[in-house]
């Protein structure tokens, strides 16, 4: 199979873009993380961006009724940029916040039985390469017959208990970049139990066998519909699942929290062609009145 075609298998994906986001409180009270600025574009307009180089032509959101803006933002219809195919945008309300897996269990009859992309509304995947992550994430899941693929990101060991981190199958070459074949995924596990520093990030292509799992409806401890767990259950069941790392010269930018929201416009602020002189001289005078 070529790489295009393999590319034109995946070209739906859901957004989930309904939670509190109470981590961004006050902001959030006032509007959805998802379109906060990241120099001059809402976080929301990168995700489109991606998902459309990637050979998406649909997306559905998932929104709330307390986000009436990113409907009003992107309408029925999202032009990119002129290189990029518009995308055909769909809403579905997640009524109650009972996590992301159960706003992924909205889209089910959304998806039919076609396999989609799955990308978080809070999250920006940024490359400077050819290949996106998400194209990368897509091969892996038609290539190893995958059931879930995830895009996956090495994180500090002391920080490995905030994630889902990755366990690969023995022998595994993780030097390569390659995608990995996965033997399970385990929640927030101690840094001494982690079977790896891979985390996964924001980014999923899964199988519609998936809502079969997620419609179980098992939920954790914070009273929520987990979507690491479905895809344990669903590796219990003999379903493959895949890993696709984040390699040099690609990043994934978090706004959920506001040091990660921070980092994230300084950084698009001062690569901003106009004004990034601007504003990291602005930077280096809020540093030095600081000091
Ligand atoms: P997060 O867990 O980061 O978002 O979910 P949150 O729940 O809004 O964050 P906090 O913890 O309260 O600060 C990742 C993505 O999934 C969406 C969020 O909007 C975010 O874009 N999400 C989360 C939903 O759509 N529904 C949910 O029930 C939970």
């Amino acid at each position: 199979m070529s790489e295009q075609s393999s590319l034109q298998r995946v070209t739906r994906a859901v957004v989930p873009a309904a939670g509190l986001g109470t981590r961004l409180r006050p902001l959030t009270y006032a509007f959805p993380k998802e379109l906060l600025p990241v120099g001059r574009k809402p976080v929301l307009g990168y995700v489109m961006e991606e998902l459309a180089g990637a050979g998406i032509t649909d997306v559905l959101f998932i929104v709330s009724d307390a986000k009436p803006q990113i409907r009003g933002y992107f309408g029925e219809h999202f032009q990119p940029e002129a290189s990029l195919s518009e995308l055909n945008c769909s809403y579905i309300v997640q009524e109650e916040q009972k996590g992301l897996g159960h706003a992924i269990a909205l889209a089910r009859h959304w998806c039919g039985n076609e396999a989609f992309a799955v990308a978080f509304g809070d999250c920006i995947v940024d490359t400077t390469r050819e290949t996106t992550p998400l194209q990368r994430m897509v091969q892996a899941h038609v290539y190893g017959k995958s059931s879930a693929t995830t895009l996956v990101e090495t994180v500090p060991l002391e920080r490995v208990s905030r994630y889902g981190i990755v366990a690969p199958e023995p022998g595994a070459n993780l030097e390569s970049g390659d995608a990995i074949k996965l033997a399970d995924i385990v929640e927030k596990p101690s840094p001494e139990a982690a079977p790896s520093r891979m985390a996964v990030a924001a980014r999923w292509v899964l199988n519609a066998s998936i809502f079969e799992y997620l419609n179980r409806g098992a939920l954790d401890e914070r009273g929520e519909i987990n979507l690491t767990d479905a895809v344990r259950m669903q590796m219990r069941d003999g379903g493959l699942a895949w890993a696709a790392p984040l390699l040099a010269g690609e990043a994934r930018r978090d706004i959920g929290n506001f040091g990660s929201f921070f980092s994230a416009f300084i950084r698009a602020a001062v690569s901003d062609p106009e004004y990034g002189d601007l504003a990291a001289s602005a930077a280096r005078e809020a540093l030095s009145s600081k000091a």
